[in-house]
């Protein structure tokens, strides 16, 4: 099947240009002037007046994940299909290992859910939940198999929390491998004091979880995780970053030249704590974690966007219902599931940056879709249109407008956090290897069409 995408602005994190795309099979042949190449095509897109860009890459989702004593709603199968309409055609997820339980346990179960499922391609980060002897045996086979990537936590104390000998025990074994290490950075042992604290005043809206989740306690925990990397000799990327303060310990790392990387996500940009106060239980609908922040966060994290101490937007994709599923918090904040979805409106909210002038065309793209695929062991495979890469295409239209409802969202959750917001630009084809799975508004594409990637390590260390 040779596809040729016709005449569009093709951006890369590297340039812009008005060129056909030529695809075989499932890759990229050829970027090239338009009409400058004859090629034979079965399937001729017009991509005339749109930006053609890569598939989007979402390094941070939880499809069916168990957590706060329900599941996250988007299975594999719903999640990867709102994803590929969102113009996302790679995710990572995250398998866990249970307390007591082995890593290949945890990773054996996801790939379970996900085989036969994604419409778009998955790869797998994995969540270290017991840090002992034998899991820090087990990471070197994971690496060995493109599970490349580990999660810590430093909150959720009797969940899924390590302590600072287990991180470091962690780190080192990540130096050792060439695994990176992704970091939850908020100090859940103070933040559990808080809570109960709130608690014990009455004070049990969803607002209070953004009060008791202090920016001072991302920052500390952003602090004490740069050291222990450094004390370990080992990368470390820190994920969904919302603290302005915790953002300068990461830049402070970065100017001092470590290896020290760091996402945010479209909820801290878009969103804040004036969410999480809506009136009623409306607040429950924005309860994640890092929480949300006041609004003059946002600035910092676009400016950091900018300069690069952010380096990746991912989702955290954790969709739960407000119906039954957030509702488990009402009269308790702290009983609200903890997740917020996302997978699908990412490259929308981030292209409202660049309509807004915050950031550039080329860094949206560098973003979204080519850093974090180097950043995990991706590239050039994803996140990028050249010769030899997936044909994981976009075509964009820049101009449309669109709003954002629950009511047109593919996602299987009943709200948009963004519901009746109004934003520019919008996907209009969406190729996945090759194959149109997503064609102005008709969706073609298939559960078991998406394969699951064995991710070589971060390629900013190699
Ligand atoms: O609130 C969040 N972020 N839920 C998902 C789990 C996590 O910590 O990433
Ligand atoms: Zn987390
Ligand atoms: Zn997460």
């Amino acid at each position: 099947m040779r596809t040729i995408v016709r005449g569009g602005t093709v951006v890369t994190a590297a340039e812009e240009v008005v060129a056909d795309v030529l695809v075989d099979g499932e890759r990229v042949v050829g970027v090239v002037s338009p009409g400058a190449v004859p090629f034979v095509a079965d399937t001729e897109i017009d991509a005339t007046g749109r930006l053609v860009v890569p598939g989007g890459v979402d390094a941070h989702t939880h499809m069916e994940m168990p957590f706060g004593g329900t599941f996250s709603a988007d299975t594999f199968e719903t999640g990867t299909r709102a994803a590929a309409w969102g113009g996302t055609t790679t995710i990572i997820d995250f398998p866990i290992q249970s307390r007591g339980g082995s890593l290949r346990e945890g990773l054996d179960a996801w790939h379970a859910k996900a085989a036969g499922k994604c419409a778009i391609d998955y790869g797998f980060h994995m969540i270290l939940a017991d840090v002992d002897d034998s899991s820090l045996k087990e990471m070197e086979a994971l690496v060995g198999e493109g599970v490349t990537s580990f999660k810590l936590f430093m909150a959720y104390p009797g969940v899924f929390y390590s302590d600072d000998g287990r991180i470091l025990r962690a780190m080192q074994k990540a130096a050792e491998t060439g695994g990176l290490i992704m970091m939850h950075a908020e100090n859940g042992i103070a933040i559990d004091v808080l809570v109960e604290q709130a608690l014990a005043r009455g004070q049990t809206d969803p607002r209070y979880h953004g009060d008791v989740r202090h920016a001072l306690l991302e920052a500390e925990a952003t602090h004490r995780a740069i050291q222990l990397s450094r004390v370990a000799g080992a990368p470390l990327y820190v994920v969904h970053l919302s603290a302005r303060q915790a953002l300068d310990q990461v830049a402070a790392a970065r100017e001092a030249g470590d290896n020290v990387f760091a996402e945010t996500c479209p909820q801290y940009l878009f969103l804040s704590t004036d969410d999480l106060a809506r009136p009623g239980f409306e607040g429950a609908k924005y309860v994640c974690s890092t929480p949300l922040r006041p609004a003059e966060h946002q600035a910092a994290l676009w400016r950091g966007l900018r300069n690069d101490d952010l380096s990746v937007i991912s989702t955290d994709h954790c969709p739960f219902c407000f119906k039954g599923q957030k509702e488990m918090g009402l009269g308790d904040f702290s009983k609200i599931p903890n997740g917020m979805p996302g997978v699908e409106t990412r490259m929308d909210l981030l292209h409202q940056g660049v309509v807004e002038g915050r950031i550039s065309r080329r860094r949206w793209i560098e973003l979204a879709c080519a850093t974090p695929a180097r950043m995990f062991g991706l590239h050039p495979r994803k996140g990028t249109i050249a010769p030899g890469s997936d044909a994981d295409i976009v075509v964009y239209d820049p101009t449309a407008q669109q709003t954002h409802s629950a009511a047109t969202h593919h996602m299987a959750v009943d709200y948009s956090a963004y519901e009746g917001r109004t934003t520019t630009g919008r996907v209009d084809t969406v190729l996945s290897r090759g194959r149109v799975i997503v064609d102005r508004g008709e969706y073609l594409g298939s559960a078991g069409h998406g394969s699951f990637l064995a991710r070589d390590t971060c390629g900013y260390l190699r």
